[in-house]
């Protein structure tokens, strides 16, 4: 018998064809989006170049990646830009960021309000130097009665910090007589985190093919679908965002339910 063959449906070919942004089901957006932009020293070394040419070329997928994100209507997108770790970094790689950073913000603001995008900080920022600090007070100013995109960038950011910041405001009301142990709940703990103003993010990417999340977010995390790319960040782009996203929402989201009981329900969102 020979083999049977099926025919190519229409639907099939036509799907074929479709950008990553087509395939997006634009009602099931994640609303926050939460990256950790991986690889740029690799990707520079991997041209023979110097790793801070790495960092230099990352800022123009931070610009791809916040304008894909806003053009489709995601309202929250988190960017791990430099983590509490990253400043036992050597010396001259620390400097090199923090100048592009300051560069960065100064040079940026005006696309963000012409995006409504408004920006957001966490992070232990005090440690940063005063002309970042001076930077991103003005941006936050600036942009802070835009509607559109929130962008929340993490810097001098740590999970570890933020939650051991977050143990010891608590620890400081429960003695000040503002709190009552017995009344601490799961959400209470979310009022001392940084993100308290955001919803846990339901989409977690990271680049550059490791595994891992590295003191990103660790409680906000809790049901997010995780999704790694071996891309390295100076080469992601809009694209790649939106596979990210088309992937996400081919996953069914369980919150510890059986998939039968997922089924019959509305979405659920913690
Ligand atoms: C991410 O790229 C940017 C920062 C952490 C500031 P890396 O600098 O970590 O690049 P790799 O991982 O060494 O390639
Ligand atoms: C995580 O990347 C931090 C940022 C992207 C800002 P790292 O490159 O610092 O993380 P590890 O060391 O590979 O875990
Ligand atoms: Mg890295």
């Amino acid at each position: 018998m020979p083999p049977k063959v099926r025919p190519l449906r229409l639907t099939t070919l036509l799907y074929a064809f479709m950008t990553p942004k087509e395939k997006i089901d634009m009602q099931r957006l994640p609303s926050h989006i939460a990256i950790i932009m991986d690889g740029n020293g690799r990707w520079a070394k991997e041209k023979g170049e110097d790793r801070l040419y790495g960092h230099l070329h990352g800022v123009e997928s931070v610009r791809n990646i916040v304008e894909g994100a806003a053009e489709i209507g995601i309202k929250y997108l988190t960017l791990y830009a430099f983590s509490t770790e990253n400043w036992d970094r050597p010396e001259y790689e620390v400097s090199g960021l923090m100048e592009l950073l300051i560069d960065t913000i100064r040079n940026e603001v005006p696309t963000l309000n012409k995006n409504n995008i408004r920006l957001h900080v966490i992070g232990a920022v005090d440690m940063l130097p005063d002309a970042a600090k001076n930077e991103l007070k003005e941006a936050l100013n600036e942009t802070a009665s835009n509607t559109g995109l929130n962008l929340i960038m993490a810097l001098s950011y740590s999970s570890r910090w933020e939650i051991t910041d977050a143990v010891k405001h608590i620890a400081a009301d429960v003695k000040a007589g503002k709190l009552m142990p017995e009344d601490i709940s799961q959400d209470t703990v979310k009022q001392y985190l940084t993100t308290k103003d955001f919803p846990d993010p339901e989409l977690m990417i990271r680049t550059s093919g490791e595994y891992r999340i590295s003191n990103f977010l660790l409680y906000q995390l809790a049901y997010a679908e995780l999704y790694f790319t071996p891309t390295r960040w100076p080469d992601f782009r809009k694209e790649n965002l939106y596979t990210a996203i088309h992937d996400f929402q081919s996953r069914e989201r369980r919150f510890g339910k059986t998939g039968e009981q997922v089924k019959k329900e509305e979405p659920t969102n913690l």
